[in-house]
């Protein structure tokens, strides 16, 4: 069988929207992160989340120090926080572009929709990323709109979206 192609796997891929968050930790005081949108919840009992980090991000070396994590869940608004935690840049640039505050010891983006704090689960193999395991330690949330991540574009949903579209068995 033919190696399946790389380019449209990746365009395969981009058509899952997905939230945008940033996972963070501190790391000797000074709090690190990365935009991240391979997220999700993973368990309600326990309460557990699930996130895909990069071997090359350096985030993922200062979580897996710290034990805790936090991800704070992007509002519409935040695009330029999503960009900028995007970068290689600094992580001190990273966090002085934003607002931020120190949570259960976790470093938090203020504004953020949703800011779940985590300890530290496993750290399983999964080709050139990690999935990392937490167990959620706080959860706080408001509503509003989520930032979107979609065919390689930021979007925000839909307008009329809000009302939604009931589920066959709800
Ligand atoms: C929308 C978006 C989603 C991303 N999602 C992830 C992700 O889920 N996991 C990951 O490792 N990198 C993800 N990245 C890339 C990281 O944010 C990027 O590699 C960053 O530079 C890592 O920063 P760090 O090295 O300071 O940890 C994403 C980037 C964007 C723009």
């Amino acid at each position: 069988m033919d190696v399946p192609d790389r380019q449209e796997f990746r365009r395969a891929v981009g058509l899952l929207p997905t939230g945008v968050t940033v996972v963070s930790a501190f790391g000797d005081g000074e709090p690190a992160g990365a935009t991240a949108s391979a997220v999700c919840s993973l368990s309600l009992e326990p309460m557990m989340m699930l996130v895909c980090l990069d071997h090359g991000s350096r985030s993922l070396a200062v979580l897996q120090r710290a034990g805790r994590f936090g991800i704070s869940v992007l509002g519409v608004g935040q695009q330029p926080a999503a960009e900028v935690f995007a970068t290689k840049a600094p992580q001190s640039e990273k966090w002085s572009s934003v607002s931020w505050r120190e949570h259960l010891g976790v470093p938090i983006v203020e504004g953020s929709l949703a800011r779940i704090v985590c300890g530290l689960g496993d750290v399983l193999p999964g080709g050139d990323h990690v999935i990392v395991t937490g167990t959620v330690i706080e959860v706080e949330a408001e509503p509003g709109d989520p930032l979107v991540y979609h065919g390689g574009l930021f979007r925000a949903l839909d307008a009329g979206s809000g009302d939604g579209i009931e589920r066959a068995d709800a």
